[in-house]
């Protein structure tokens, strides 16, 4: 199995992708008795501002962070999407500053063609600060996620897609929003769930406080390391599950 995932992981890389640190880019076969080999990432950071990384002093916002947590975890990542922010080698990403749920449904149509096997999806934050339908938020959120599954099946599986609670919001009014819409997200991700999706949620208002936000409504440096492990800790959850499966190779130029 190592060896295969190696293979995959060096025939996407000779096909153009970028990674942070190629394992093969020196020809020699993979190292023994090192850290054990994880599946291969091919990450999608799909959302608004905060998966852009805006107010991050870095602008990776929390997607170095996490990187460098898989990495030192003997999995190789790579990140995917039309958008670059942030000062890392790998700064690809599908986050659309002020985006909405449904915005965000229609930008992702740019990057789940390229076959992510992990979809890292934080939205409705925008819907809940502008107060835009956020009774039927939970709904739209369930067609986003219907969506990135089905854009991803394949052969051999579909991406697992961890969808994070909300962080919280400094304005009293918005964060009241914001807690009535992240108490639904665990009963979308179960209905996903009852028909073989693979979907699990991370709070992320367990891992960021209200102390932990630059401006109210994103977070700071510390707030951004926090959701990095609040992610990490929801891969851990797929691993343990068996979710995951080797990205798909890609036909293409
Ligand atoms: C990225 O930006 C941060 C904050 O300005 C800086 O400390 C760091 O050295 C930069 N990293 C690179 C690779 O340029
Ligand atoms: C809420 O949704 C309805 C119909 O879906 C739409 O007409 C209305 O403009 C939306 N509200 C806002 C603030 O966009
Ligand atoms: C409001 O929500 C609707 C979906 O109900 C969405 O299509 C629209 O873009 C949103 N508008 C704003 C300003 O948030
Ligand atoms: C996902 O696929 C199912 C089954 O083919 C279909 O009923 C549903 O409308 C699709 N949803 C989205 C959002 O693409
Ligand atoms: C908002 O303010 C009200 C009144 O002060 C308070 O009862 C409520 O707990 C606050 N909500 C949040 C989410 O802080
Ligand atoms: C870290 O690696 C171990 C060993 O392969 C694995 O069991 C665990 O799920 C990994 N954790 C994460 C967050 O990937």
């Amino acid at each position: 199995m190592y060896l295969l995932y190696q293979f995959v992981a060096c025939f996407l890389l000779a096909a153009g992708f970028s990674a942070e640190a190629s394992p093969c880019s020196n020809g020699s076969p993979p190292a023994t008795n090192s850290t054990p080999s994880n599946v291969p990432l091919r990450i999608l950071p799909l959302g608004n501002s905060i998966t852009w990384g805006y107010l991050s002093s870095d602008g990776n916002g929390y997607r170095l962070d996490l990187l460098n947590m898989l990495t030192a975890n003997g999995t190789q990542v790579q990140y995917i999407g039309s958008q670059q922010s942030g000062n890392m080698t790998d700064n690809y990403n599908e986050g659309h500053p002020g985006a909405v749920i449904d915005e965000i449904a229609q930008y992702a149509q740019a990057s789940l063609p390229d076959q992510p096997n992990l979809i890292l999806l934080m939205a409705g934050t925008n819907d809940m600060n502008n107060d835009n339908n956020t009774t039927t938020a939970p709904d739209r959120l369930g067609s986003l996620i219907d969506e990135c599954h089905n854009a991803t099946m394949t052969e051999a599986g579909s991406a697992v897609i961890i969808v994070a609670q909300l962080t919280p919001a400094a304005n009293n009014a918005t964060e009241e929003r914001i807690q009535i819409f992240n108490a639904a997200i665990p009963g979308v991700v179960a209905e996903k769930v009852s028909v073989g999706m693979k979907v699990l949620s991370v709070d992320m208002e367990a891992y960021v406080t209200f102390n932990d936000l630059k401006d109210g409504l994103h977070p700071n440096d510390y707030g951004y390391n926090q959701m990095a492990k609040a992610w990490y800790a929801g891969v851990g959850e797929a691993n343990g599950k068996g979710w995951f499966t080797a990205p798909v190779q890609l036909l293409g130029p």
